[in-house]
């Protein structure tokens, strides 16, 4: 797959192949990553990146689409069986443009939204102060109950009807609980607002049925396609069928130009292999190691937010054991265990040095690692918590984990460069 990028450009085939070894020889623990298959990648990489497809399939504004009009229908089609949705659009480039869209067809400028708070868990999109949904809107942010780390679905509801928003968000990018989206479509009834689902993080656990599905409950459903789903890097957002003209406008041609259709012919791809069997297995697979992952960490006195976790990731709160998180990211990354360092509800320290760790389990659990490796995982984690100055003890942890990574091969994405 890389021999004309090494013919061609030594320095990026370098670059790529540096890259290649350090996915490789790492647990990558960052909840938001994967590994797509061979064959998702290769899509990727395809000629289709060579095409115009502005408009949409039937639509467009360039000629000679006979063959992207299929794709962009199949990867349409696949979503909606997949997911059981009424509607699709799968050109957004990413999971931001996608709820900006999905905002903008739903609410005038300065309307007001409600979201999840950041250091509560939600995302930038969600209406936070530095991202423009937070500018172009007028941004109301609930937070986590704080003795119980979890949504408190009263305090939703009472703040809601405080503010009537036009937009009710449910979803979050740091939430280790299931989501009760029936109790969301409630409250965003009782207000008159529309529920948006932003599902990225989970839409793999709900392809795989180990999550409930927002798609009966919500009006319109957002997603990355990369992270638990195991795509390409992209967007798409599902929804009721009376939607979908005011979302396909927002997007384009109110926010973008051509979509990218070698990553919707990769999406159509990764969907496909959603549909499989054996994807329901690895979605259980990935809560199951996340729950064991977490009983360890909390057996060594790690506190975790909200007590454990239901889904594919656990933040842990690091203030009980007085450490913060960038530096025991950092030590962890040394020996090749890479994570993120990441706010906790209540955290007063700032968000470039934040009290939370963050961790994920669908990476490792594509690569086949299950509940054992989960708990040499969990000593790793400690040890070095206890050792973060002494490099011979990271160092030696760095050497076990890359002969963990050797007996669990890579995914064929991965055929080492020659
Ligand atoms: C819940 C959620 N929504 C949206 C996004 C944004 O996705 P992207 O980085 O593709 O813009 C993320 C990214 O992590 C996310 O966690």
């Amino acid at each position: 797959m890389l021999s004309a990028i090494k013919q061609n450009d030594r320095v990026v085939f370098d670059l790529i192949k540096a890259e290649q070894v350090r996915q490789g020889i790492s647990i990558r623990m960052i909840p938001s990553e994967n590994y797509v298959s061979r064959a998702v990648m290769q899509a990727t990489g395809s000629c289709l990146t060579n095409k115009y497809a502005e408009g949409y399939p039937g639509k467009r504004y360039y000629e000679g689409q006979q063959i992207t009009d299929q794709i962009e229908n199949l990867a349409c089609d696949r979503a909606k069986e997949l997911f059981g949705a009424e509607a699709a659009n799968v050109q957004t480039h990413s999971g931001s443009p996608a709820n900006l869209a999905t905002y903008c067809a739903l609410a005038e400028p300065g309307a007001t939204i409600m979201g999840l708070a950041l250091p509560h868990g939600g995302h930038l999109t969600h209406g936070w102060k530095v991202s423009y949904t937070g500018k172009f809107f007028n941004s109301v942010q609930y937070e986590l109950d704080p003795e119980t780390g979890r949504l408190d679905y009263d305090a939703i509801a009472k703040l809601a009807k405080e503010h009537k928003p036009k937009i009710l968000i449910s979803g979050s990018s740091a939430y280790p609980r299931a989501i009760d989206f029936t109790k969301f479509q409630e409250i965003a009834e009782s207000v008159g607002a529309y529920h948006v689902c932003d599902m990225a993080h989970i839409a793999g656990l709900v392809a795989g049925k180990a999550h409930m599905s927002p798609i009966p409950y919500a009006d319109v459903v957002t997603t990355t396609t990369h992270k638990t789903l195991r795509g390409p890097r992209g967007g798409m957002i599902l929804c009721k069928e009376k939607h979908l003209a005011a979302i396909n406008k927002a997007v384009f041609p109110g926010f973008q130009g051509g979509p990218h259709m070698h990553t919707i012919s990769a999406l159509a791809v990764a969907l496909g292999e959603a549909s499989a069997p054996e994807f329901e297995a690895y979605a259980a697979q990935v809560v199951a190691n996340a729950k064991r992952l977490a009983d360890k960490l909390m057996g060594y006195g790690f506190d975790l937010v909200s007590g454990g976790t239901d889904n594919h990731l656990i933040l842990i709160d690091l203030r009980n054991k007085g450490l913060v998180g960038k530096p025991l990211a950092k030590a962890m990354d040394t020996a090749h265990l890479v994570c993120n360092y990441n706010s906790v509800p209540g955290d007063t320290a700032g968000p470039f040095n934040p009290s939370g760790l963050r961790l994920g389990t669908p990476a490792v659990t594509t690569r086949g690692m299950k509940e054992d490796q989960m708990d040499l995982i969990a000593g790793w984690i400690n040890t070095i918590s206890e050792h973060l100055e002494d490099e011979a003890v990271i160092s030696k942890i760095g050497t076990e984990v890359e002969e963990l990574c050797g007996q669990f091969p890579l995914p064929d994405s991965f055929i080492p460069p020659q």
